[in-house]
This record gives structure tokens, sequence and C-alpha cells, in this order.
């Protein structure tokens, strides 16, 4: 077989089952954990509802969206499985209280941070949410929280929508700066709406 006179067509099925091997191996290497599913393009880890009590020690590398939504993880320590990759992360309706310093730095192509309903959260590090240059949406309803570090917002260029309902917030410090950013914002979503 294949030393006969073969001219292009079996070279080209070669070809695919070549390449269909490596989109295999490709999809192999991210590794799905055990209990959840993972779906591409872009690529999804749906670990929510599992009963996970803390964040699954291994997650494909180039997770874009990452759904950990109701377990009953309760912290998010300073090194994690998370990849920086990660643009929406769902953590909400777990029982985090308490999330390490740096557990986000570097996660630059996050868009998205949900933590709401984590009813044991209370208090937030200052510097927690420094360099998600990206994040436009921050959810933190029903966090138990009672104040703000100040600060805690600065540097998040492209927040839009910020969630802080159903906590124990007796004052809300926003500095002058962030609170132009904001009213320019919500100008630029009204004038869009009108558009
Ligand atoms: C949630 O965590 C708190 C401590 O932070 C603990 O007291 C409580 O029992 C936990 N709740 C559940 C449902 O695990």
């Amino acid at each position: 077989m294949g030393t006969r006179d073969e001219p292009t067509e079996p070279r080209a099925s070669h070809c695919f089952w070549l390449l269909l091997l490596l989109w295999l191996r490709a999809l192999e290497s991210q590794a799905c954990p055990e209990e959840c599913s993972c779906y591409l393009s872009p690529l999804t880890v749906n670990c929510q509802s599992r009963g996970f009590e803390s964040i699954p020690a291994e997650l494909p590398s180039e997770s874009k969206r990452v759904l950990l939504q109701n377990n009953r993880i309760t912290a998010v320590p300073r090194r994690s499985s998370l990849h920086t990759s990660v643009s929406v992360l769902l953590l909400f309706s777990n029982n985090i209280s308490v999330i390490q310093a740096g557990a986000f730095s570097g996660f630059t192509h996050l868009e998205e941070l949900d933590l709401g309903n984590n009813r044991h959260l209370h208090w937030l590090v200052a510097d927690m949410f420094r360099g998600l240059e990206n994040l436009h949406t921050l959810h933190l309803y029903r966090c138990g929280l009672r104040e703000l570090p100040d600060g805690v917002f600065a540097g998040l260029r492209q927040l839009q929508h910020l969630y802080l309902q159903q906590n124990q917030l007796v004052y809300l410090q926003v500095s002058t700066h962030e609170q132009h950013r904001m009213e320019k914002h919500s100008n630029q979503n009204r004038n869009q709406k009108e558009a």
C-alpha cells in the first residue's frame, strides 16, 4: 500500500487525518476538570453547582470564561489555577470570605467579575482590583460589605457597571477623579442610547 503511483488525493487525506490528530491533541492538553464541562470558542469551563469547596486545582490554560457560581468555595488565593487569559469569571453564590491580595494580579483581559452573593466577604483588600484595566462589569452585591477601602476601584479605567446593592455600606468614598470618569461613562451610555 502507498508505494504505488498515487497522485494528490491520498496526500490530501493524510493531511486531513494529521490535522485532526493535532486538533484532538490540542483539545486533550486543555484538560477539562473531571466534574466540569468545557466548550470551545471561546474556551469556556463550566464548573457551576458541583459542590466545589475551592477553585479546581487545574483549569485549561487558555480559558476565557470560567463559571464557578453556586459552589461552596471559601477563598480566592493569591496563586490559584485561574489563568490570566480569563475574560469572564463568575464566582457568585459561593461562600467566599477571603480574597488574598494579588489574587487577580495580571488579569488584564478580565472584563466581567461576579463576586456577588458571597455573604461573608465583609471586607476587601485595597489593591485587589489593581491592574484590571479592561474590567467593565464588577458585581459585589450582597457580600456583607461594611466599608470599602479608599481607592479600591482606582485604575479601573473601563469600569461601567458596578453592583453594590444589599450590603451594609454606610458611606461611599469616591475620589473626584473616579466620579468624573463615571459621569463621563454614564453620559456616554446615555448618548449611545439616544443615538
Ligand atoms: C460560610 O462561611 C462562614 C465563615 O466565613 C461560616 O460561618 C458558614 O458556616 C459558611 N456557610 C456555609 C453554608 O458553608
